[in-house]
């Protein structure tokens, strides 16, 4: 089985992150061929800075193998140095309709938040089903707002096989049963984001133990004291799910706990299960982070394999396209 998925050097990384994204990718990696991109290329669709994408690039690599990825046995890379991703976008734009990205939810929200709306922001989709289908990937480890991503990546490759032949397998996204969407601290009706939410109501995998404890008591909270999971209650429902994420309970079993234990005594327990989450990571990450020696070595091998995996899908393209081949 193929397991393909990536993430953006863009800010740094959040707990909803270590969520949808790194957790799955460190489980999933045991279940096949694992391919674990970083997605540089979507970067640059917003506004940003280049020294800062340098150095995003590196943090991102030492976080994903701080996290549990084996860089020996699983694919780590940066997307830029596949170029295959590039041409793989170019082409598939020739099955993808308009309207449909038009009708992104990203796309639009994002597009919003801009000045100068880049082209490549609308495309933005495009070079995802690339990245996705150029590894004939079976599953794709993802929180729940790469959803209409992904599911426009099936329609991509879907359109490809019945126009051209079949070239493509139609990958699933995976979703964790809890945590596929952890929401802001401040604001439960707002995603945990890298970017655009607030400092006060997001968890970076990087804050110090002190600053994890002051923002998890000053969570907001619903009307109420009971700790249990309900509609009306989407701050402690992200509390629990977070408490579920941190130590790999049930929500059900963390709501038998702590119940009827009071808002205070919950936010604080929760606090100190992501510091506990977390200071392992960082400790490893330090380590990592320092050598960029050592991490650009390991860029490479991941390269030299992201390369030999793409390569056949993308030749099966172009032929299939009509493509003169030398
Ligand atoms: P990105 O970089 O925004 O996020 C990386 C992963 O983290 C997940 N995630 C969350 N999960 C739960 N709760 C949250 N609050 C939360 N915030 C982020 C995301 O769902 C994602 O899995 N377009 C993608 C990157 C990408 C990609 C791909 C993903 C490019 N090509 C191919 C999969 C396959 C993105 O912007 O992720």
């Amino acid at each position: 089985m193929r397991i393909f998925s990536g993430i953006k050097p863009t800010g740094d990384t959040t707990l909803g992150n270590y969520s949808g994204g790194f957790r799955q990718y460190a489980a999933t990696q045991e279940q096949g061929e694992a391919f674990f991109c970083i997605v540089d290329l979507h970067a640059i669709t917003v506004e940003y800075d280049p020294v800062a994408l340098h150095e995003r690039t590196l943090d991102l690599f030492s976080m994903l193998v701080a996290t549990g990825l084996d860089p020996d046995r699983t694919t780590v890379f940066a997307q830029s140095h596949v170029t295959a991703h590039a041409e793989a976008s170019w082409l598939l734009g020739a099955v993808t309709g308009y309207g449909q990205l038009g009708r992104m939810t990203q796309f639009k929200e994002k597009g919003d938040q801009q000045e100068f709306v880049a082209s490549a922001l609308f495309n933005y989709p495009v070079l995802m089903a690339g990245d996705i289908l150029l590894y004939q990937s079976d599953i794709v480890p993802i929180g729940d707002d790469q959803r209409q991503h992904l599911e426009l990546s099936r329609d991509i490759a879907e359109r490809f096989n019945s126009r051209f032949g079949h070239v493509f397998t139609v990958p699933d996204g995976v979703y964790p049963e809890v945590g596929a969407r952890i929401m802001s601290l401040q604001d439960p009706l707002a995603k945990m984001g890298k970017t655009g939410s607030s400092e006060q109501g997001t968890i970076y995998l990087l804050d110090e133990p002190d600053a994890i404890m002051r923002k998890f008591k000053s969570a907001v909270t619903d009307s109420g004291r009971d700790v249990r999971r309900a509609e009306d209650k989407p701050g402690v429902s992200n509390l629990i799910d977070i408490m579920a994420v941190a130590t790999g309970r049930t929500p059900e079993s963390v709501e038998e706990e702590y119940g009827d234990a009071g808002y205070g005594t919950f936010k604080e327990a929760v606090g100190e299960a992501v510091v506990e989450l977390i200071a392992p990571i960082r400790t490893r990450y330090d380590e990592l982070r320092a050598d960029e020696g050592e991490l650009l070595r390991l860029l490479g091998v991941g390269a030299d394999k992201a390369r030999a995996a793409a390569a056949p899908t993308l030749e099966r393209m172009y032929e299939a396209m009509g493509f003169v081949r030398l």
